[in-house]
């Protein structure tokens, strides 16, 4: 592939990777400070990573795919992400900018590729918000006994989950960060949730609830089977039977339990605020999935252990599992950390939409009015706005299981871009710096993307459609504005500023 650097026509023109590695150091506008460690790395990704994906998905999954060997779909799930995450280490430790995906896309595969991230990015923060939403409403209902045909997944309309996303979005819009402090004590009670549901739970788990462990394969009866579309992909390319449970049961749950483990990569965006991140990115990024991947690991068997599959509840499964078992007083205090645990959630995923959309204005892939900083707030406003609008109309329409399929396809995807990239930057970079250096490349990579591109196949074909429409609308977005207005292309009027000011990327996450 022809690769061409700084100002040209061509889509795959990059942007300068040691222009970008250094634009922090040479003070263009505020700088940000480093001064993270890799302890407060984890304590952010462990943050954004545990959500509804363990809270809510573990049930949903377990009853209709997996049964008690949800617990397997989780590991293979943490394994696809355990590979990216050792790709991301060494683009995160040697490309420390706050753009990640975004910008390693940038400079090594060429602008359309980063556009495409970015435009998949959006997706995934969007939906993945309007999915936290969801799954708060339900934990809302369960814990207070709230009208279903409000909360929870069984209400046609999910107010629950409209009203949550739309004050979060107007907390973003405003401007309104959590304080360290508070970030610091939602983890905490995210992980004492998890080991609490683990102590306590063991005591109440029954051996013969976790068998059949893998529940055999059933063919679908004909009123029941899914529409071609809902199929996984690879079934309805080898034209299999649709069968629930078996293997092929656990494989789709590791396709959709994927979004537990979703969001892990936003650790990578805060390299230029690290103290040093040549050691602390791999170790953050690495850390944060070995603590959550144990943590699921326990959950997961405890909770199948505690109920059998067939009555775990889909809206809040962990609060009535204890509920189940007589524990009333533990469901609700359990119900009431998730829902603290969780607006954090959405509240991040808001947050990172604008930041996309601000750094995509300023490259000049999107205009620039849409992403403009009010001078009231100090945030990407519009934007902001736009977004939590979107989200409040998935969340209120769209089941759970649909959108986080949807984001675990967007994850998937954009691992898969990283993997390839990291073999790319080492052709084409030989001799750039690696603080970190990823395994066995280009075997660990190719294994990677061939990981992430299988449990893509485990998800359903309309899932597949629906993706492969929004980027569609994105390559349109791209051809008919960005190519032009990008701040790469010579015919630009920004692309002068582009050459004496480096190029940008995106802002942190923090
Ligand atoms: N990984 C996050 C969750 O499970 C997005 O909610």
């Amino acid at each position: 592939m022809t690769v061409r650097t700084g100002r040209s026509h061509s889509i795959t023109r990059t942007k300068d990777v040691d222009t970008v590695i250094h634009q922090n150091d040479e003070g263009h506008g505020p700088r940000l400070t480093k001064r993270l460690s890799a302890t407060d790395l984890m304590g952010f990704g462990i943050g954004i990573v545990i959500g509804t994906g363990i809270f809510t998905l573990t049930g949903v999954e377990a009853k209709n795919h997996a049964g008690p060997a949800i617990v397997v779909s989780f590991l293979l799930a943490g394994l696809v992400a355990m590979l990216a995450a050792l790709c991301y280490a060494e683009l995160a430790a040697a490309v420390p900018t706050a753009g990640s995906s975004y910008t390693y896309a940038y400079t090594t595969i060429g602008e359309i590729f980063a556009w495409i991230i970015a435009w998949d990015l959006v997706l995934e923060f969007a939906l993945g918000a309007a999915v936290v939403a969801r799954g708060w409403s339900g934990y809302l209902q369960e814990a207070f006994g709230l009208p279903t045909q409000f909360f929870g997944e069984e209400a046609p309309v999910n107010v629950g989950a409209v009203a949550i996303a739309a004050v979060l979005g107007v907390v973003a819009a405003v401007g309104i960060r959590e304080s360290k402090w508070v970030t610091n004590v939602l983890v905490v009670i995210k992980v004492s949730i998890c080991l609490f549901v683990i102590a306590v739970g063991a005591f109440f788990v029954k051996a013969a609830n976790l068998a059949p462990f893998v529940p055999p394969s059933q063919p679908i009866a004909a009123e029941n089977t899914p529409s071609t579309l809902a199929q996984p992909l690879w079934q309805f390319l080898t034209g299999v039977d649709p069968a629930a449970f078996g293997i092929s049961g656990v494989l789709v749950a590791a396709g959709v339990v994927f979004f537990a483990y979703s969001g892990f990569e936003a650790v990578a965006n805060l390299g230029e605020e690290t103290k040093n991140p040549g050691k602390d990115m791999p170790r953050g990024l690495i850390g944060t999935l070995v603590v959550c991947t144990v943590l699921y690991v326990g959950v997961c068997i405890v909770l199948t252990g505690m109920v059998k599959y067939t009555a775990l509840s889909e809206g809040a499964p962990i609060s009535d599992a204890f509920a189940q078992v007589g524990l009333g007083w533990a469901s609700i205090l359990i119900g009431i950390a998730a829902i603290a645990g969780l607006s954090s959630v959405i509240l991040v995923d808001i947050v990172a939409m604008g930041r996309i959309g601000f750094a995509l204005c300023r490259d000049g892939l999107l205009p620039e009015s849409i992403g403009r900083i009010s001078p009231r707030f100090h945030t990407p406003l519009r934007i902001t706005i736009g977004t939590t609008a979107v989200v409040c109309v998935l969340a209120a329409f769209v089941p759970l299981a649909t959108l986080a399929e949807m984001v675990s396809i967007g994850t998937l995807f954009a691992f898969v871009v990283v993997s390839v990239a990291v073999i790319v930057l080492r052709r084409t970079k030989p001799k750039m710096k690696r603080p970190f250096r990823t395994p066995s490349v280009p075997l660990l990579p190719i294994v990677s993307t061939a990981a992430c591109l299988a449990l893509m196949a485990s998800l359903a074909v309309d899932t597949w459609l629906r993706f492969l429409v929004w980027l569609v609308l994105g390559l349109a977005v791209y051809f008919f504005y960005g190519r032009k207005h990008s701040r790469l292309s010579p015919d630009s009027p920004r692309h002068a500023e582009e050459e004496t000011a480096g190029a940008g990327a995106t802002g942190s996450l923090s």
